[in-house]
């Protein structure tokens, strides 16, 4: 596991947009697992301002998001479709078709997962996947009790992460109560990750991840058993770590 400590969300944003950035370059057919949330928006805003300045192409990159919620149409302006055009896809030369995410409106939810977790593979599994980190320590969808062999599924979100969402819709009532997602297992299989995590608010869930046990109680637990992990954290998400930690995490 590498840990990249920067000063704050601005460097996180910067830093990480250089990861993909390289990466692409190096691999002008890489496949890519992207999040949405707030944490990656600077990411995304970093990667468009390349695109602009430097006219880095992603004519022959792939991209899979994480998860979608269930009930919402492409089209509804809180759709994880919606915010990934929005937010990235039409400020890149990126084909639209080469842009997938879970159908939360299909009629057979369990098939549309199975169909999702094939065409990742179809399309030779996902190079580098970027995540975001809940406070509960979620990652995609995956909330606390998640299975760690999960490939992509239903879920039934928690309260604490629809009021968590909430700030995106107009009333709590109109946050999806259920969502598909890539299991823990399907982001495993990616070969390089790259955990984001910002904020005061992340400290337990990055603590949980750094020295907490690998336990299904906190899903991004399971990430350190990845081989190729790296953690790109800002000085605020170690403000309420106990002391041992942030020294080992500095040393
Ligand atoms: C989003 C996702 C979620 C977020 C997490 C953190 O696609 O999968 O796991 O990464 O909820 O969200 P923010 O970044 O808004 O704090």
């Amino acid at each position: 596991m590498k840990i990249l400590v920067v000063k704050n969300k601005d460097e996180l944003s910067r830093k990480s947009a250089e990861a993909i950035i390289d990466t692409v370059k190096q691999n002008p057919s890489a496949v890519l697992g992207l999040a949405t949330g707030g944490t990656p928006l600077g990411t995304y805003q970093n990667l468009i301002r390349d695109r602009q300045e430097n006219k880095t192409t992603y004519q022959r990159i792939t991209t899979f998001n994480l998860d979608e919620y269930v009930g919402l149409d492409e089209s509804h302006p809180n759709s994880y479709h919606q915010y990934m055009r929005t937010n990235l896809f039409d400020h890149l030369d990126i084909p639209r078709e080469n842009t997938f995410l879970p159908d939360g409106t299909a009629s057979d939810l369990e098939r549309e997962a199975n169909r999702y977790d094939k065409l990742i593979e179809s399309r030779g599994g996902i190079h580098l996947q970027i995540l975001g980190i809940g406070e509960n320590g979620h990652i995609g969808f995956n909330e606390p009790g998640t299975p760690f062999s999960s490939q992509t599924h239903i879920v039934e979100l928690t309260e604490s992460t629809r009021k968590a969402n909430a700030r995106y819709f107009s009333s709590l009532d109109e946050v999806p109560t259920h969502a598909i997602t890539m299991g823990i297992a399907s982001i495993m299989k990616a070969k390089k990750i790259l955990l984001l995590v910002s904020g005061e608010k992340k400290s337990q869930a990055l603590y949980e991840v750094l020295h907490g046990n690998i336990t299904e109680q906190v899903p991004a637990t399971a990430l350190r058993n990845h081989p190729a992990l790296t953690i790109i954290a800002d000085e605020a998400a170690f403000q309420n770590m106990p002391r041992q930690a942030g020294q080992l995490i500095f040393q």
